[in-house]
């Protein structure tokens, strides 16, 4: 793991126009500022409504931002200026997005492969690629399915490998657990660590869950409501590999969730 960022957020800031007075803007974010190394497993906490979803989206240049920067590789991206946007940064960004977005009239082997496809680079090696993800995740046998023949974990599933399929340095994740039961989830976490030790892809996560923050991550930032800032940083020293569904009796786990949950307003 490099000491340098690999991702940076730098005075970023959003608004948007209020529906009551034209003259009027809400800020969700203001002057937000924080960096990921190279290979980090970022998670992120904040209430809802504190620009999450609105952070992500900048940084994967889905939305313009109202101030600041983002700089991939100390490269600043323009991100101010709507037209000159470039969603996903040229496949270097990958977005589990909070929905999971299968494309229904595809099977889940088709959607998996729709980002390669897209990106002109399908071939043996990349169809051997989506194979073997497919089968770490179970989803062996399922591959002719479609989206509303899949359970949600699976669709989940599906949606978390299509964006590793592709392979970008950096992936944005939102919420992506967050709606299914607790069983489900601690598997897919399982799954998600299990993947991720393989790559070392640096992955910026953001939950509302405290639990699920420190189980997952190297380091927890803790979001503010709108105007979103960063009310806290806490690096997770649980060492890895993590027993998912053992973490909470880990001796470290009790202080670190009481100190999350003291800023999570
Ligand atoms: N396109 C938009 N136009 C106007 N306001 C918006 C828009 N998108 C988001 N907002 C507002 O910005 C704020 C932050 O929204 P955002 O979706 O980023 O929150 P969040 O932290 O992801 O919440 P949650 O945890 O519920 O997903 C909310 O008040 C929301 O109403
Ligand atoms: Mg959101």
């Amino acid at each position: 793991m490099s000491a340098q960022p690999l991702l940076e957020v730098r005075d970023l800031s959003k608004r948007f126009a209020s529906r009551e007075s034209r003259d009027a803007s809400l800020w969700v974010i203001k002057d937000l500022s924080f960096s990921v190394r190279d290979g980090e497993f970022l998670t992120i906490i904040g209430p809802s409504g504190s620009g999450k979803t609105t952070l992500l989206n900048m940084i994967a240049q889905i939305d313009a931002a109202s101030g600041g920067e983002v700089r991939f590789k100390s490269e600043s991206a323009p991100i101010n200026d709507p037209k000159s946007l470039n969603p996903g940064l040229s496949c270097r960004i990958g977005y589990v997005t909070q929905e999971d977005n299968l494309l229904p009239w595809r099977t889940t082997l088709q959607n998996v492969l729709f980002p390669l496809t897209v990106q002109g680079r399908l071939n043996d090696e990349t169809r051997a690629r989506a194979a073997e993800l497919i089968r770490h995740v179970g989803l062996a046998g399922f591959e002719n399915h479609y989206p509303h023949e899949l359970s949600g974990g699976m669709r989940k599933r599906a949606s978390l490998i299509r964006t590793l399929v592709y392979d970008p340095p950096v992936i944005l994740m939102d919420e992506p657990f967050g709606a299914l039961d607790a069983q489900t989830r601690a598997v897919l976490q399982e799954d998600l660590l299990r993947l991720w030790e393989m790559g070392r892809k640096t992955i910026v996560f953001v939950t509302h869950d405290i639990g699920e923050a420190i189980a997952l991550g190297d380091r927890t930032l803790v979001l503010s409501r709108a105007p979103a800032k960063v009310a806290g940083e806490h690096q997770i020293t649980i060492p890895r590999p993590r027993d998912i569904r053992g973490i909470m009796s880990h001796p470290d786990f009790g202080p670190l969730y009481q100190r999350i949950r003291a800023q999570v307003q």
